[in-house]
């Protein structure tokens, strides 16, 4: 489980903890590593903590060497480490923030593929995991490093489950939208969400990590052995809703942010009539002018 002190990737954790599955918490940051494999015992799960960057080959050959010495086996890999990009715009980008984006995000997991699944073809077969993005459909500006990192990770998953499958190997790609990870962040934290922001999503909510977790835990299982080389997309909807002008986010949101629903409801229909003259007079109303 790369990744795996916090955010979705201790969600996955714990879910296949419970399950029954005994894991290696690889992560970058040694101290919540560690703080999260003590919460996951406290569980009952029997867990241990590598500490490493999935971008150096040698910490991903002393992790999954650490995974088959403490417990003989190696059946799933989770490549769920990742990292996000500032946001400078194009022309202010920096070629070592690319690069960086792009080992932790696409070289990671492609050697934590190669090394695990030496081990899993060695032992009769074994399924890979790999965290995309709904941004390997859809971009916000300025996000290049990031969105390329995980368009290469797409592509990863199904050239792996290709040259694995003579190995019984599966290879899959998850990709989450929007998921609060709040709750699963050392310490935890309470999320900070408007109604707005669930309303926008077709499901009516913000993902959560439980969510994400569930759907691995589909995929790692045998349930899921006629499923390789794809991508599942779980973000409540939110890539296939259609952007027009959503009136009743709109009305939601003139609501919250003057506290008046009536006259949410006359800037709604304004804005559904088309009729200039009646928008204008409800903007005038909400403006107070
Ligand atoms: N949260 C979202 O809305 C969302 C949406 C789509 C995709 N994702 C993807 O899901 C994955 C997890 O995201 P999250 O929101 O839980 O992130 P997070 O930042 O909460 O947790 C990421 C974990 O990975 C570790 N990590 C970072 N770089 C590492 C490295 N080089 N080597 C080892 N460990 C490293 C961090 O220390 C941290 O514990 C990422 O791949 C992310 O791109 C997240």
């Amino acid at each position: 489980m790369t990744g795996g002190a916090r955010g979705i990737g201790a969600a996955i954790a714990a879910r296949l903890g419970r399950e029954g599955a005994r894991v290696v918490v690889f992560d970058i940051d040694g101290k919540a590593g560690e703080e999260r494999v003590e919460m996951l015992r406290a569980e009952g799960v029997d867990a241990l903590f590598v500490q490493g960057d999935v971008a150096r080959e040698a910490d991903v050959v002393r992790c999954v060497n650490a995974a088959v010495e403490a417990f003989g086996r190696l059946d799933v890999l989770v490549n769920n480490a990742g990292i996000g990009f500032s946001g400078r715009p194009i022309f202010e980008q920096m070629l070592e923030e690319w690069e960086r984006v792009i080992a932790v995000n696409l070289t990671g997991p492609y050697l934590f593929a190669k090394h695990a699944a030496k081990v899993m073809a060695e032992r009769g077969g074994g399924v890979i995991v790999n965290i995309a993005s709904t941004r390997v459909l859809q971009s916000e500006p300025n996000t290049e490093p990031y969105s390329a990192s995980k368009g290469g990770l797409l592509a990863l998953t199904h050239a792996l489950a290709v040259s694995l499958a003579p190995y019984r190997i599966r290879v899959v790609a998850v990709s989450p939208g929007w998921i609060d990870t709040s709750e699963w962040q050392l310490p935890p934290r309470k999320p900070q969400l408007t109604h707005l922001d669930h309303e926008q999503h077709p499901a009516g909510r913000v993902g959560r990590p439980e969510d994400v977790a569930a759907l691995v835990a589909f995929l790692a299982s045998d349930e899921a052995g006629f499923i390789t080389g794809v991508n599942f997309v779980i973000d409540g909807g939110m890539t296939v809703k259609m952007l027009y002008l959503d009136e009743a986010v709109i009305e939601s949101a003139v609501a919250t942010f003057t506290g008046d629903s009536e006259l949410a409801g006359l800037l709604r229909r304004a804005l559904a009539s088309g009729d200039p003259g009646r928008v204008k007079e409800a903007l005038r109303r909400a403006l107070g002018t």
